[in-house]
């Protein structure tokens, strides 16, 4: 598939994504959502990469979906097509890290994208938002319930309901950003910190992201319990006794995917 709305690029093990629609601030249309589920796939099933990177311009990681696109349909259209979940669900499909890289604004869609990926970075200019109120809608990619995972219901409710942004420094305080870096640092460190985990045993990686991810969705007992199990199973992997031979050896670990 060529891309007309992304451009995608490889960093030694890791992809770089960049959403770029600049004249809409990325604002994420079918096109687009149906461009990055394809880099997104191809980038899960590639043996050389170990992390991704999502990222926008500096002004916009996505300002929400596209208004324009949007406008016209009805609601047998967005039933019908289940509007907005296969899609842009791609993200939360893959078994390799997702990083979000966020600059400027990610508003509606756009923080409900970042909200999907593992762990979002921000630039200090990032502002998050769900305004969807404004437009006489509500979210509809997760921000009513993601958000609320992350903040908390008052920040959440209170976000959802005014539409008012979030900036970096609030980003940061409340979790929802794992962390805030200078704005023309951000890709660089995003890649950075995909490429440290591209060099660690991706079996390891991939049962880590899932057991966290399980968090979300079942009770603390089956969680740890389901945590204990993948714990196990990576003792069959070649990588653990590399690992441990490594640390006993005072040597660095040369994992290799077995
Ligand atoms: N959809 C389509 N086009 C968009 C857009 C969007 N979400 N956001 C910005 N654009 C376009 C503008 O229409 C404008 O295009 P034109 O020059 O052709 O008019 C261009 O991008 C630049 O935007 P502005 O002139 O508005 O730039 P600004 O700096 O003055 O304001 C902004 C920036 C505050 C982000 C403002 O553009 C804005 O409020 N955008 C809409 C944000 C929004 O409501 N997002 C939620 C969308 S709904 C959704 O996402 C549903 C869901 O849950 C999935």
């Amino acid at each position: 598939m060529a891309y007309e709305n992304i451009i995608v690029e490889k960093r030694e093990h890791v992809a770089l994504i960049r959403l770029n629609r600049p004249k809409a601030l990325n604002a994420l249309n079918s096109a687009l959502m149906r461009e990055l589920g394809d880099a997104l796939v191809k980038a899960d099933a590639d043996e050389d990469v170990g992390a991704i990177v999502i990222t926008g311009s500096e002004k916009a990681f996505a300002a929400g979906a596209d208004i324009k696109e949007m406008r016209p349909k009805s609601f047998v259209d967005v039933y019908r097509e289940d509007f907005i979940t296969s899609e842009w669900e791609a993200v939360t499909r893959v078994r390799k890290p997702v990083i979000a890289a966020v600059a400027g604004y990610a508003l509606g869609g756009g923080c409900e994208l970042a909200m999907m990926c593992d762990f979002i970075l921000a630039a200090d200019t990032a502002k998050f938002g769900q305004p969807e109120i404004n437009l006489g809608v509500m979210p509809g990619a997760g921000g009513t319930q993601r958000l609320t995972r992350f903040v908390g219901k008052s920040t959440a409710m209170e976000m959802n309901l005014t539409g008012r942004f979030m900036d970096a420094a609030e980003a940061e305080r409340k979790g929802l950003v794992s962390r805030i870096v200078p704005a023309d640092e951000l890709v660089e460190e995003a890649v950075a910190t995909a490429s440290k985990i591209a060099d660690k045993a991706p079996y390891a990686v991939m049962a880590t992201k899932e057991a966290v991810n399980r968090a979300y969705e079942t009770t603390l007992a089956e969680g740890v319990r389901f945590e204990r199990r993948m714990f196990h199973a990576l003792f069959a992997t070649e990588d653990q006794k590399e690992g441990m031979d490594a640390f006993v050896e005072k040597r660095t670990a040369q994992f290799r995917g077995q």
